[in-house]
């Protein structure tokens, strides 16, 4: 049987180039000395592709495979996807859901604990010899803080439990109230961003939530508010959040993502007041392993005939006609 031809667009861990290698005819577009040549040779014959977040996987590129049926990315985001642009053309798109989310609901209280406690700094106190000299100073608490989570989703509500666990009262923004979730649903983020003196974002990426957390909504978190992060970066106005960090608008921040990612901005860097992860929030061997198997699953239960596992909203399986 000859194997379907499938384009891995950067480099993806070994466990699924090894697994998908059994069932396609592999092709590594990072690999490829003349990559004009390489697309163009293999678009007549290309059905499938293999994604991270590295490689827009946009119309421009799409559009040059004329027989590609389906889109596997890692992560549960697929913000790099043009997902609509996909279902309109017949190319069903997957993603890692649900697989990850205690570990990025772990990181997210890891974030906030690290930047309300400023663990990371008595980590840097303590090395750099000072307690020798005094002890480190009182800080801020997580005692008395009221959380809004914007995106309360399959990742937010596994950040809800968490929170239930250590006594602090939820609330969420999100498009739509859910009518079976108890915590208190907030139409407008600005007035959520009133109310409360935690913002924890664990919204998608994408044009419907850029920039939505803007001075505004900093103005309305106020002085003593801390905004979290482990959605995306693009869902912050970046330069907002730095202004308001470095006028005391607000308190504090952590952050797991960033607008222009590996880059973070110099001004962040230099805060010490922040909390700065590198976009670590799924970043365990195990949970690795599991988006892994997830992308190759996609991929050899369609190849197989049985259909996609995880579809996206945007490309339903069975496609609607
Ligand atoms: P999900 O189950 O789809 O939840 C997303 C939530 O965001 C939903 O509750 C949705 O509520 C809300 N939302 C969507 N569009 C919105 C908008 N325009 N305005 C306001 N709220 C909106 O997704 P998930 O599995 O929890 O993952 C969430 C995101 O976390 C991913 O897309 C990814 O960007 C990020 N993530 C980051 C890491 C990391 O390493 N830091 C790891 C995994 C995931 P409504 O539908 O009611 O609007
Ligand atoms: C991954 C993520 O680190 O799943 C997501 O949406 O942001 C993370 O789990 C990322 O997708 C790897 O590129």
């Amino acid at each position: 049987m000859t194997k379907p031809d499938l384009l891995m667009t950067g480099p993806m861990m070994q466990t699924i180039q090894d697994q998908l290698a059994q069932r396609f005819t592999l092709h590594k577009l990072w690999e490829a000395t003349d990559k004009e040549a390489f697309l163009r040779h293999l678009a007549p014959s290309v059905v499938a592709f293999a994604s991270g977040s590295h490689v827009p996987c946009d119309p421009a590129l799409m559009g040059r495979f004329p027989g590609l049926k389906i889109v596997s990315s890692f992560g549960v985001g697929y913000d790099h996807v043009d997902a609509a642009w996909a279902g309109q053309n017949g190319i069903v798109v997957t993603n890692t859901p649900d697989v990850l989310n205690e570990e990025v609901a772990d990181t997210a209280l890891g974030l906030l604990l690290c930047t309300m406690r400023q663990f990371p700094q008595t980590d840097r106190y303590l090395r750099a010899g000072k307690w020798l000299e005094k002890p480190y100073p009182l800080t801020g608490t997580l005692r008395d803080r009221k959380v809004g989570i914007l995106g309360l989703g399959r990742i937010g509500k596994a950040i809800a439990r968490r929170l239930e666990a250590f006594n602090l009262p939820v609330v969420y923004h999100g498009r739509s109230a859910q009518p079976d979730v108890a915590y208190r649903y907030y139409p407008s983020l600005v007035e959520m961003a009133r109310d409360v003196n935690v913002l924890m974002i664990v919204a998608p990426g994408g044009a419907a939530t850029n920039k939505i957390v803007n001075r505004e909504v900093l103005e309305a978190l106020g002085p003593d508010g801390v905004v979290i992060n482990v959605g995306r970066g693009t869902v912050v106005d970046e330069a907002a959040l730095v202004e308001a960090l470095r006028n005391k608008t607000i308190l504090s921040a952590g952050l797991d993502v960033f607008e222009d990612e590996p880059r973070v901005p110099a001004e962040l860097m230099a805060m010490d007041h922040v909390v700065l992860f590198p976009h670590v929030g799924s970043a365990s061997v195990h949970t690795r392993n599991a988006m892994a198997q997830l992308v190759v699953d996609n991929l050899v239960a369609w190849a197989n005939g049985n259909g996609p596992l995880t579809p996206v909203a945007e490309t339903p399986w069975p496609p609607k006609h």
